[in-house]
């Protein structure tokens, strides 16, 4: 083989012409070749998997950026190693700018103890309202949770953090606490107004009950008048030294011993009487007052007399009462409020039966396992089936403009469940309506 042999690496004669040296050199040529070969395909394969890490990358890269969770990938010194298109947009600053910083530099100071103790302890984060400090120096409320990230021989390396910007959230939590407000406002307005509504159509009761002992303390006050012109000028004769015989005509004239008889009842009456007043104006400040009220005992049974006063008794043409009351049911509750329903139940069934020949108001009253069952019927019309379950919302009224507020009912079912109670309609037998209240004979604590 003397001819130069093209397959060869490099160019010239073999360096020894016998064939042992040739065979030599065709091994190392076939192993180069092989070696060549092999590298030619490692290179090949080094360059799919180099693609196929970018892609893996890319990837990466666009789950990365496609996030709206804020997320942050640390040491477990607390040194940033990898962030998200979402924090860099949240903290306006660059990437590279945030690469090696300390984790802590991303947030609030006064989050950062807490923030220190989780990347500490390395347990799974949850929940945390933490909160982003931006370039610009405004903080952006962040919901964080975390996990402990591993290395490759399972030790506690880092944490992987993902944040949920919560400032939306939280304005609209506060936008709809600040609807909820508005709503308790206008609830409670509503209330007021009912209850003013209904002391306007009380007022005439009221009058009528005050002006009762009124009158009664007027006369007394004029008969104690005159009895006092008479004792004075009795006086006046004995300090004139008028002789017996004309000072006891004078004394039967004047009716002194009547007069001193009559004083003691007289003033009683009249205390009766201005008591009797006194009582009523504290009725009607408890029913107008808006404030709180403590439960207090009472006696249901009275309760239920001065609503009768108030809104039956007022009426120009009275309906038939038939009361059956215990003479007492003691109970603690809240005494405005069990008025105030006793009156608009009472109130509904005197308009029910309004004009009506025979018109008759049925009241019971009593205990039953600690509650108080009071029931308020009338013969009126009834509810039809197809109202019945409109009655207890609020504006639903079936009286003209003007004279129904449509809240009565609405207020007192409202008043009965806050305290654990219940308030129920049924037709009343042979036709009407019959109202049922139930509320706890002691509401302390409700
Ligand atoms: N005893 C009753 N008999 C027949 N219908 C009644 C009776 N009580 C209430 N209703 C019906 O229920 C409706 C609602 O009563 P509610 O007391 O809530 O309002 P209102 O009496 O119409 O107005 P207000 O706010 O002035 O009390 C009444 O309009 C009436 O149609
Ligand atoms: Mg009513």
């Amino acid at each position: 083989m003397g001819s130069h042999d093209p397959a060869l690496p490099f160019g010239g004669a073999p360096p020894d012409a016998d064939g042992e040296g040739e065979q030599l050199w065709i091994d190392v040529i076939r192993r180069m070749d092989v070696v060549y070969s092999d590298l030619v395909a490692s290179q090949v394969a080094l360059e799919e998997q180099n693609q196929r890490l970018q892609q893996a990358r890319d990837f990466m890269q666009s789950v990365l950026s496609a996030m709206n969770d804020v997320l942050i990938v640390c040491d477990a010194a607390g040194a940033v190693l990898r962030v998200n298109a979402a924090l860099t947009t949240a903290l306006g600053r660059e990437e590279a700018d945030l690469l090696a910083a300390p984790l802590l530099d991303l947030f609030d100071p006064a989050d950062h103890a807490d923030i220190r103790a989780c990347l500490a302890n390395g347990q799974p984060i949850e929940d945390k309202s933490w909160h982003l400090l931006a370039a610009d120096g405004q903080r952006a409320a962040v919901s964080v949770n975390g996990a402990p990230r591993r290395d490759a021989r399972g030790r506690y390396a880092g944490m992987v953090l993902a944040g949920r910007p919560i400032g939306e959230l939280l304005r609209a939590y506060r936008d709809l606490d600040k609807a909820h407000q508005r709503l308790r406002q206008t609830q409670q307005q509503l209330l007021t107004s009912e209850k003013m509504a209904a002391l306007g159509r009380l007022v005439a009761g009221v009058a009528h009950e005050l002006n009762n002992p009124i009158s009664f303390v007027f006369g007394n006050m004029y008969a104690l008048k005159r009895y006092g012109a008479a004792i004075t000028g009795y006086l006046a004769a004995i300090d004139a030294g008028k002789p017996p015989a004309e000072l006891a005509a004078l004394r039967d004239s004047l009716r002194i011993d009547k007069v001193l008889a009559d004083i003691g009842p007289l003033v009683d009456g009249t205390l009766e009487g201005a008591e009797r007043v006194r009582d009523i104006v504290q009725d009607l400040r408890r029913f107008s007052s808006n404030q709180r009220e403590e439960p207090e005992a009472f006696n249901l049974v009275r309760l239920i007399h001065t609503a009768i006063d108030w809104v039956i008794k007022a009426q120009r043409t009275k309906p038939e009462l038939r009361l059956e009351l215990p003479p007492q049911v003691e109970v603690v509750g809240r005494k405005g409020q069990l008025h105030q329903i006793l009156v608009n139940l009472m109130q509904n069934a005197v308009d029910a039966v309004e004009g009506r020949d025979g018109a008759l108001i049925r009241i019971t009253a009593g205990q039953q396992d600690g509650w108080v069952v009071l029931t308020v019927s009338d013969n009126g019309p009834g509810v039809p089936p197809e109202n019945q379950n409109k009655i207890f919302e609020p504006f639903f009224t079936t009286k003209p403009i003007g004279s129904g507020t449509g809240l009565g009912l609405y207020v007192s079912y409202n008043m009965a469940e806050k305290v654990g109670g219940s308030l129920s309609y049924a037709d009343a037998e042979g036709g009407g309506a019959t109202f049922t209240l139930k509320v706890p004979v002691d509401d302390r604590g409700l």
